[in-house]
């Protein structure tokens, strides 16, 4: 996988994700977040190669860790949002209840053993985060980069 003018090409639609300094927003707490939801995912894609049975549990334990996880980081980054004044604040938290949305039906037609297919819906889930972090978490990075150049924005700012 590879990150070009903030688009994302895979050498393989089913591989494990790979972190990549180009995702960095240089705010330790975000990219520590953003590494542990890349390991998350990783642990996802490990669930689909187990065998069946194995398989639907580890998912599912690890879905609901996912769910969690993906709440604590947005929380984070609206907090953060909101302290320095982002001005693009809400059409970023619109993309964060989409994929909450998204996540929270897929675990729901999991665990009611519907039609589900968690090797493409990891496939998808780890598109999301990538391309979110790309673009969206990239935009804040560079607005925060800018404030802290004109002297708006400190470091313990940041951190709140
Ligand atoms: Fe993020
Ligand atoms: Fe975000």
């Amino acid at each position: 996988m590879n990150v070009k003018n903030n688009v994302i090409n895979y050498d393989d639609d089913y591989s494990f994700v790979s972190w990549d300094d180009s995702f960095a927003t240089g705010i330790l707490l975000i990219d520590n977040q953003h590494k542990e939801l890349v390991n998350i995912t990783n642990e996802l894609f490990n669930a689909c190669l187990a065998g069946k049975d194995k398989a639907g549990s580890a998912f599912k334990e690890i879905m609901a860790h996912m769910v969690d996880y993906v709440k604590l980081h947005f929380t984070t980054e609206h907090e953060l949002m909101e302290r320095i004044q982002y001005p693009d604040y809400k059409n970023h938290k619109v993309q964060h209840d989409g994929l909450i949305k998204h996540i929270l039906g897929a675990a729901d037609e999991f665990s009611k053993g519907n039609k589900f297919i968690p090797n493409f819906f990891v496939r998808t889930l780890k598109e999301w985060i990538l391309s979110h972090v790309a673009v969206y978490d990239k935009d804040y990075a560079l607005f925060v980069q800018d404030q802290k150049k004109k002297g708006l924005l400190t470091d313990a700012q940041l951190e709140g």
